[in-house]
């Protein structure tokens, strides 16, 4: 009797501890709030979340656009990923002072670098206004008279919301607009770098680890926020003062214990849980496939020319990682969609679903399903059509953009020259197409080209399709590569000289010329057949499916209460929480969950580009001198837990149970990667940068130990680990 209760206790918490699917809404956690201390919470929902006191909401920062950063010192400091810090590490880098190569780490305030337009926005509160904005809404509306009225009705909610305040605020759709929460925030906009390590720690692996485990990578940097000297938010200026933080992050020297419960907090960007089937299908048998292809395509040509000389691969390092980044990911996306069976369980869920909703005499939500299937039966030529123009324009040949570009000029020169303003727009242009030289070149960009338009025009639906692509069958026999052979050959967007020459004296007739260049009307062709026939219809078809969505998600809460819903990601304020844990990604495969520096030095290649590892890390492991951060003789370097995070948590604080940051996200495993459509709990595991590591970095490596001074760290408890079974004899 007493055995059974106790191994039924422990499959409980096995159970409870397990990886949990969700972003959750910091609001809302006390709902959520039993099952989190259950898995080892020690906090509660309102030292997560609140608008009385200082919370761990208040250590958040949405960093830039897209990333997470958190508040680890007393003097603002932030630490986020290094490929977050990225652009301002590279801003910052030249030839002679090479701070991406060689690290940075500022001795004092006075040596942080400033970074203008770079923001830090904190959440000072959200709260659920969908009784303010749904009831108001008329039946019937079409998506644009509903955003219209969504906005009026916004208007005295956000005013009402930011009078008197320097703070700004937003009414957001959350759940296809089924509901709505009002965001209050604050944003600094004095953010100023602070320290990175060399790219040799920073981001090695590089490409090849991306998206993997094990990795080996301390993808990290320091920032700081800056205030204006009466403590709110200013431009950057010599009068301003570090920020005032209303929570700090302590820093656990304990580090990440495996099987312990953990949390992550931070700005997920965007997932798509509830698409129906027909959308699967079309993401699984259509976009990834094809946009696979294209890349694949694109970057044989690119890693190629960039191992051939080192000109080429600088000037395409940005570029090949953005298409390489989604592109594997896309590739991990697609295989496991395809191992979890998603598209089948979507239509069994929805036959389910329409079963269900007739039985409950809720037959409008049983139709829904219906038309969903015909509107992406309408909807797909032009989302194919979408994709293949991003793919081609937007990360296939550059020519297409700098061609493009000149459509104002050679369009609005008489106009221009009207008003004596022709010199300084042929100037402008100028100036923008040196740039465009200094950092391309021309024969990848044409073999880029080549590579590219096959798969393009295979896929591109014939009705969509520029007009000018006939030109092949009618002029080049179908050879693509003929063709593009002569768009090069005859077009001044193609050569440097040529173009300066072609621009040299820009009277009328040289305009004409231009207006008549192959390359120009190709390009011409590209934008204006996806902004007439593709983009408007997409828009329109796509606000249907929006108004179906709604109803369908609606549904499901209705017809199945008795599960639990998490709204999509949306680039607002989320915590998911799980533990510390490896995984079984494939059969007969088993990830342990923590790496450490001997793996560093053991992948060590010198003088690879993204292998290499700085003499000093390779000294400081020979003489093992960790500090205070080492552990079993070693020093623990990455880890991955079960938490569910999507793009936009790069840079979030992993928590344990105390609210004691134990490591920084930067990544999923590439088994992971569908979880943006379906969550495996068995399979999705994000990687983060062990906090000893960071500390040890900070503190050895760069002896930058100053920056500890602010910080709080917080040693291990005396008693580790005791497991205490909810049974009491
Ligand atoms: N995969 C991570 C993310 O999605 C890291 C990307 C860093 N970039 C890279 N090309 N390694 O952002
Ligand atoms: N690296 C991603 C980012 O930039 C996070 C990884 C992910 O997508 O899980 O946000």
């Amino acid at each position: 009797m007493q055995r059974s209760l106790l191994a039924l206790a422990v499959y409980v918490m096995a159970f409870t501890v397990r990886a949990h699917e969700g972003m959750w809404l910091p609001t809302l956690l006390k709902g959520i709030e039993g099952d989190m201390q259950a898995a080892g919470l020690k906090l509660t929902a309102e030292d997560i979340y609140s608008i009385n006191k200082g919370s761990l909401k208040d250590a958040i920062v949405l960093f830039g656009g897209g990333c997470t950063a958190e508040v680890i010192g007393s003097q603002g400091l932030i630490l986020t990923n290094h490929h977050c810090g990225f652009g301002a590490i590279t801003d910052h880098s030249t030839v002679e002072n090479d701070l991406l190569r060689n690290g940075f780490w500022a001795k004092d305030l006075g040596q942080e670098l400033r970074n203008p337009g770079l923001t830090a926005t904190f959440v000072i509160r959200m709260e659920d206004v969908t009784d303010r904005i749904v009831p108001q809404l008329e039946a019937g509306q079409t998506e644009a008279q509903r955003r219209e009225a969504v906005t009026r009705l916004s208007a005295p909610i956000i005013k009402e919301a930011t009078e008197g305040t320097h703070y700004a605020a937003v009414v957001r759709p959350f759940n296809y607009g089924n509901s709505y929460y009002l965001i209050v925030t604050e944003t600094f906009r004095d953010v100023r770098l602070v320290g990175a390590p060399p790219d040799g720690i920073g981001k090695f692996g590089g490409d090849t680890d991306n998206w993997m485990w094990p990795r080996h990578n301390a993808d990290m940097s320091l920032f700081r926020i800056y205030t204006g000297p009466d403590g709110k938010p200013a431009d950057p200026a010599d009068a301003n003062i570090p920020f005032k933080p209303r929570h700090v992050l302590p820093m656990s020297l304990e580090g990440p214990q495996e099987g312990e419960f953990a949390m992550i907090f931070g700005f997920p960007g965007s997932t798509q849980r509830y698409l129906s089937s027909f959308a699967v299908e079309y993401v699984m048998e259509k976009a990834d496939p094809m946009r696979i292809a294209m890349r694949t395509a694109s970057l044989g040509v690119i890693d190629a020319a960039m191992r051939s000389n080192d000109r080429t691969r600088l000037q395409y390092a940005d570029k090949q990682a953005g298409i390489s980044n989604a592109w594997k990911k896309w590739i991990g996306e697609l295989r496991g969609l395809k191992e979890l069976n998603t598209l089948q369980r979507k239509r069994d869920y929805e036959t389910a679903y329409a079963a269900q909703a007739r039985e409950k005499g809720q037959d409008h939500y049983a139709a829904v399903i219906d038309q969903l299937r015909t509107l992406y039966g309408e909807y797909i030529p032009y989302a194919t059509a979408r994709d293949l123009f991003v793919e081609m324009v937007y990360y296939g040949p550059d020519v297409l953009r700098l061609a493009d570009g000149f459509q104002d000029l050679i369009d609005g020169h008489e106009k221009l020259r009207a008003e004596g303003k022709l010199a300084q727009a042929v100037s402008d242009r100028l100036a923008g197409a040196e740039g465009y030289f200094k950092n391309h070149d021309v024969a990848v960009d044409k073999a880029v080209f080549k590579a590219l338009l096959p798969i393009y025009r295979k896929h591109i639906p014939a009705a969509l399709a520029p007009a000018v692509l006939r030109e092949i069958d009618t002029k080049y026999k179908g050879s693509t590569d003929a063709w593009v052979d002569a768009l090069y050959a005859r077009s001044v967007f193609a050569d440097e000289i040529r173009l300066k020459a072609a621009l040299r004296n820009p009277s009328a007739k040289a305009m004409q010329k231009l207006a008549a260049d192959p390359l120009y009307r190709v390009a011409r062709s590209f934008f204006s057949t996806f902004l007439d026939q593709v983009r408007p219809q997409h828009a329109a078809v796509g606000d249907r499916i929006e108004t179906a969505m709604r109803t369908y998600v609606k549904g499901m809460m209705e017809l199945y209460p008795e599960k639990t819903y998490w709204p999509d990601a949306n680039s607002t304020l989320r915590l998911s929480y799980g533990q510390v844990e490896g995984s079984r990604p494939r059969d007969g495969v088993t990830y342990e969950p923590f790496t450490t520096l001997d793996g560093v030095i053991a992948k060590h290649v010198p003088g690879d580009p993204e292998f290499n590892v700085p003499q000093r890390l390779i000294d400081l492991h020979k003489a093992k001198d960790y500090g205070r951060y080492g552990a079993n003789g070693t020093l623990p370097v990455c880890f991955t837990s079960s938490l569910h995070t999507t793009g936009g948590n790069s840079g979030s604080p992993v928590l344990n149970g105390r609210g004691e940051l134990i490591g920084l996200n930067f990544d999923r495993t590439w088994e992971s990667t569908m979880s943006d459509i379906q969550f495996d709990p068995a399979k999705c595991r994000n990687i983060c940068v062990d906090v000893r590591y960071i500390l040890f970095l900070i503190d050895i490596y760069a002896d930058a130990d100053h920056l500890l001074k602010e910080m709080t760290i917080v040693e291990p408890p005396v008693a580790p680990h005791t497991i205490e079974l909810p049974i009491h004899r």
